[in-house]
């Protein structure tokens, strides 16, 4: 354990003591019997587990929580409902690195912290409104802020790092707003009701599991697939290692930059982490060539992205957006390969990908040339526009890479040491 992890351990601690005795000092408990405690925690603690599948479905799960903590927070005084969310929120998943008692009481804390604070403001918005559902509004935003904010603040004393990106805002936004909307709906219904809605919830999501697991079975052999695929291309094309997984990095900024929805970036990201798959079909004595290719090696190479394609397109799981991966050597002036396909006829993904593509080569090199400087990628691709690149893309990639967002790769000095 970091230094710096113990001084946060110790800070949330502190807060947590403190918090617990000015909730229990200021609202104090209500009489409740200890059938209904019981209940509660129980409901709460079959919610979490049931839900907690694996590591890749947290933030559902976590959605799946807050909306049983709703009527909790509704029913009992604040420092009750926070108890009630320590005890209830306990995983009995096995942990892959075993037992780690400060993780466990790190997230026992926070989990009392949060729920309490969530309580906390559930009774103090109502108490001015009136309103219940502006009050578990207020509530599930406070919970969520945060449970975020502690996680990110635990990894950060850890040592790791976690990406914040647009994408992960607008995935939270859309989880508070369904813990709000499942909340709310269990609350009126334990209202109209009573307890047995609890178990009808618990039925409920119970079955929806099983859609949510088969779901998620389906994006990992997806990803296990891919990364399949892209070790199969690195071990036959070694000096070009990692070209894909970096033209999908590239890929995913230039998305990013130019507005992208994110299904559709996600999309082409995907492509390209293996747009060059049909270079198995390639011999490697082309491959490994560092003098130019002759114009029949180069007929011979020009055929990996229909052979990709026709690789890929009977399994069901990986045809997704394949025109992408056929057209991406297709150029914006029509004398691309393997149609000729000509300006807005390439779709829009193999025009996104020829350029982060070519971009590749030119910062990397190839056997056959050198790697080149930033100047004299900008000039590259300000010559190319319009001839092999949509201008609009090749202008958005000349202004990030201006504006230094790909300095790193320039820093990584494979220019400057001249490797070709
Ligand atoms: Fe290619
Ligand atoms: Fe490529």
């Amino acid at each position: 354990m970091t230094n710096k992890l113990k001084y946060f351990l110790f800070s949330v601690f502190f807060l947590f003591l403190s918090f617990s005795l000015f909730l229990y000092h200021f609202h104090g408990i209500k009489a409740l019997s200890f059938f209904d405690l019981l209940f509660f925690t129980l409901m709460l603690f079959l919610s979490n587990n049931i839900t907690a599948l694996d590591h890749s479905i947290n933030q559902i799960s976590m959605s799946i929580v807050l909306p049983f903590l709703f009527p909790i927070m509704a029913e009992f005084e604040p420092f009750q409902a926070a108890v009630i969310a320590l005890i209830g929120t306990c995983n009995l998943k096995k942990r892959e690195k075993g037992f780690i008692w400060y993780k466990f009481l790190f997230n026992r804390m926070m989990i009392f912290i949060t729920a309490g604070a969530a309580s906390l403001c559930f009774r103090i918005v109502l108490g001015h409104t009136n309103t219940p559902v502006l009050a578990f509004l207020a509530a599930t935003i406070i919970y969520f802020i945060l449970n975020n904010g502690l996680v990110y603040l635990v990894i950060k004393s850890s040592g790791g790092s976690q990406n914040i990106s647009f994408s992960y805002f607008t995935q939270l936004i859309k989880i508070v707003f369904i813990s709000f909307f499942l909340g709310t709906v269990l609350y009126h219904g334990f209202l109209k009701f009573g307890k047995p809605v609890f178990l009808s919830a618990l039925l409920f999501v119970y079955i929806i599991k099983d859609f949510l697991y088969a779901k998620i079975k389906m994006l990992n052999s997806i990803t296990q697939l891919t990364e399949s695929f892209l070790k199969i291309i690195d071990l036959k094309d070694h000096y070009t290692e990692g070209h894909c997984e970096r033209v999908a990095r590239y890929t995913e900024t230039l998305c990013t930059a130019m507005g992208i929805k994110r299904t559709k970036a996600e999309q082409i990201v995907n492509i390209a982490r293996i747009h060059d798959i049909g270079k198995i079909n390639v011999s490697d004595e082309i491959l490994k060539s560092s003098s130019s290719l002759t114009a029949e090696e180069y007929n011979e190479i020009k055929k990996h992205s229909l052979f990709g394609y026709q690789l890929l397109k009977n399994i069901d799981l990986m045809n997704n957006g394949l025109d992408i991966l056929l057209h991406h050597h297709e150029h914006y002036d029509g004398k691309g390969y393997p149609e000729g396909k000509k300006g807005t006829d390439i779709p829009f993904g193999s025009r996104i990908l020829a350029v982060c593509d070519a971009f590749d080569v030119m910062t990397y090199g190839r056997t056959y040339k050198p790697a080149m400087s930033k100047e004299e990628i900008i000039q590259e691709l300000e010559r190319c526009s319009s001839r092999q690149f949509d201008p609009i893309i090749a202008g958005k990639m000349i202004e990030l890479i201006n504006k230094g967002v790909f300095d790193d790769i320039f820093r990584a000095g494979r220019y400057k040491a001249g490797i070709s």
